[in-house]
Formats: C-alpha cells, structure tokens, sequence
C-alpha cells in the first residue's frame, strides 16, 4: 500500500522553524541586524562585547553594565589545571576544531552549575564558556605546535587577550579593529546549521555545555564554518592574480564547488561581506601584501560574471585572519569563539518558550516483511 508523498523541504529549505527575536536577515536587501541594529553600525559604533551583551540582553549594555560584563568576563578566563592536563594529552595532530568541542564538553563536566538549567544559571555558564574559549583555542594550538600555554591577561579587552593567548604579544589597534570585527559579523546569524543544533539540543532540556558542543561539531564542516579554512587554503594554491580566472574556469570543468561563495539565504550578497572586506583591506594595508586581496577581487568577479554567484562572510575572513598571522587551523575555532555568542542567546531563547524539536520524516523504505530464521538467511 502506498501512501502519498507529503511535500519534504529537502535542507529544510524555506521552512520557519519558529520566531526569534534575536537576528533578522533581510536577503531582499542583503541586510542582516542584531536585535534591531544594522551589524555594519555595530560594527563602526561598538566591540565584540558590548555586541554580546546585547544578544544575550536584548538591548547595548550603558557605561556601568558594560564594565561589569567586562570584568565578569575577564574574571573567568582561566582554565582549571585539570582541563590544562587534558589539552596537553591531546594528539598533537587533532584538529583545533576538535579541540575546542572537547574543551567544552569537558567545561561542561566540571562547571559546578551543569544540571541547573534555569535562565540566571544558564547565563552564567554561557559567559564561563565565553570567557575560557579562547584560552583553550589557544592553549589547544600552542601545545599542538610543541609550545606552552599562555595565561590570559585580564588587563586586555577580549580581542587585545585573544592575540595575546594566542602569540604572547597584542599587535597593533588596526589589527584589533579588524579582529573585533570579524568577531561582530561571525556572532549571530539566525537559524544557521549550528545554532538549529543548538536549539535542538536545547529544546530536549539538556544543558548549554551540551548544546554549544554540538553546536561546534555542526561548525566544522566545510559547507558551514570549516569554509573560512578553505577559502584560505584555495587562495594559497592559485600563484597569482593574473591566472586566478584560469584556475576557476579548471573547478566550473570539474563542477567543483567554490569556498566562501554562495549563501542558503543571501542569494543577491552577503551584508556581511562589504564590512568585512573593507577590514581584510585595511590588514593588507598593514601588512602590505596585496596578493591575497587581489586574487580574491578576481575570483569574485568570474564567480559574479559566469554563476551569478556572491561571495559569502568566510571569503573575506579567511585572507583578514591569514593576514592577522594566524594558521589557517585556528580560523574555525575563532569563528567558535564568536558564534557562542549567538549559541548561546539562541539557547536562552529556546528555553524560554520551548517545545521539543521533533519533525516526521516519509518512509521510503521496504515494505513490512516477515524476519526470516536463521537457516533461511
Ligand atoms: N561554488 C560553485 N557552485 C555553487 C556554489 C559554490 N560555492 N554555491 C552554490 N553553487 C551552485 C550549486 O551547485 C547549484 O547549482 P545547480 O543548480 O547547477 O545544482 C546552485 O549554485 C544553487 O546552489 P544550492 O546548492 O541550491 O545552494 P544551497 O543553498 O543548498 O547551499 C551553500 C548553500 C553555502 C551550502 C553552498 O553555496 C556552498 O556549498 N558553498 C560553498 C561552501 C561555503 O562557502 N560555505 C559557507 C556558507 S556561509
């Protein structure tokens, strides 16, 4: 007997899983804001941590609640010497990915609040984990690579302690700016494949911890976060500007994709990317290596002229953290250190007004058969 196909968004595509307040993206106008603020003005007007503060709050945090997030954050930066133990016996070729989603599922073990998942409780866990992650980001990278952890400086802003945990050294305030930017952007990007896993997570009643590790194992791969990586790795392999559009007419042959280009949502242009781009630039100037802006600018004009295709947010982010001096491995886990930030308000919100997520799916399977004995197999 054959039941009727009920109509299946494959990708989910098109489907609202259900309200938000916490982001709006606006592909007719390639716009995407933050509890009602364009992210391009909170990008010029504000730093990554007055951005989290209005996530999680709903509205940008005045002189005096901005020094107490700020101090809160500063305050649990740490990491326990247990944790410290384990990142030193991780295998010294484990991807920093999977560093940083086993730190925090092993945070989640030791938090002394893991199983009280009220909303005060839940909001002090998601700064623990804020705070530590780019410790253990950092801490997981410097031992892969045979060098000590660095202990956080809790007289540096979250950006200045991130290239500080990171190198031992802050570089200078352009450098920063460009940084905490890409931070605002890889912040909040509604019901993305990692935050959808966050709230799934969340909507079964299991804790934050939980739900940001998933939310990590949802980031690596490449159709997701892992394209930062990519797009890196593909700049380095094309020699030079001048043979970029050769070498793109070689992937359209093999109808291979191209990272860091195309979007679910934004069919038009990423918001995201003009800011970022301009902040890439801004590296380049600093660092006065053109090359890799250049390349770029060439590989999204073929895309635009022969696919009608924009660049996404990790098309400029990956040359920006190449040209910040980090290893192409860690560009991921940075997006992670930004992104539990929108994790986390998504997780709140869930808990707030939640429904366990649980949608059907058609059988296409055989049809009911007897199981037959052993002898028959
Ligand atoms: N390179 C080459 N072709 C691409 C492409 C890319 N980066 N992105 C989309 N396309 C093509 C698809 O192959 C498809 O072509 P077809 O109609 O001939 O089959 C068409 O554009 C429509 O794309 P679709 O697969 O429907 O898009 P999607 O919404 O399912 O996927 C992404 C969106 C992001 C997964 C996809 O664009 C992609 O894989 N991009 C590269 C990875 C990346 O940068 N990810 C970061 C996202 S922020």
């Amino acid at each position: 007997m054959s039941e009727t196909a009920p109509e299946i968004r494959k990708g989910l595509v098109g489907v609202y899983a259900d309200e938000s307040t916490v982001s709006k993206v606006m592909p007719e106008t390639n716009s995407l804001t933050y509890r009602g603020y364009a992210v391009q003005d909170l990008c010029e007007e504000a730093s990554f941590d007055e951005v989290a503060y209005l996530l999680w709050n709903g509205e940008l945090p005045n002189a005096k609640e901005l020094a107490a997030f700020q101090a809160e954050e500063k305050a649990n930066r740490a990491l326990s010497p247990a944790l410290l133990r384990v990142l030193h016996d991780f295998p010294k070729d484990a991807h920093p990915m999977d560093a940083i989603r086993t730190a925090v599922s092993f945070l989640g073990m030791e938090d002394p609040e893991t199983a009280d998942i009220s909303d005060a409780a839940q909001r002090r866990k998601a700064m623990r984990i804020f705070a530590k992650a780019p410790t253990a980001v950092a801490a997981a990278f410097r031992l892969s690579k045979g060098m000590e952890p660095i202990a956080p400086d809790a007289s540096l802003s979250y950006s200045e302690n991130f290239f500080h945990v990171v190198f031992g050294k802050v570089p200078a305030k352009e450098v920063i700016k460009a940084f905490d930017v890409s931070m605002i952007l890889y912040a909040e990007h509604t019901f993305n494949a990692s935050t959808f896993t966050a709230r799934t997570v969340t909507s079964t009643m299991a804790d934050i911890h939980g739900a940001i590790t998933a939310g990590i194992a949802a980031l690596k791969g490449p159709l997701h976060g892992g394209a930062n990586e990519a797009v890196m790795h593909m700049l380095k392999e094309i020699p030079s500007p001048e043979v970029a559009e050769a070498w793109l007419r070689q992937r359209f042959d093999h109808k291979a994709l191209v990272m860091g280009f195309g979007h679910r949502v934004y069919k038009s242009g990423d918001s995201r990317v003009p800011t970022m781009k301009k902040y890439a630039e801004v590296m380049a100037e600093v660092v006065g290596d053109k090359r890799w802006m250049n390349t770029s600018a060439e590989l999204a004009r073929v895309m635009l002229a022969e696919k009608n295709i924009h660049p996404n947010l990790d098309f400029p982010a990956g040359p920006a953290y190449y040209l910040m001096g980090f290893d192409i491995p860690l560009f991921t886990p940075i997006f992670v250190c930004s992104r539990i930030v929108g994790w986390s308000a998504h997780v709140l919100e869930q808990m707030a007004d939640n429904r366990l997520i649980r949608p059907l799916s058609f059988y296409t399977g055989l049809e009911q058969r007897p199981v037959p004995p052993m002898g028959a197999r």
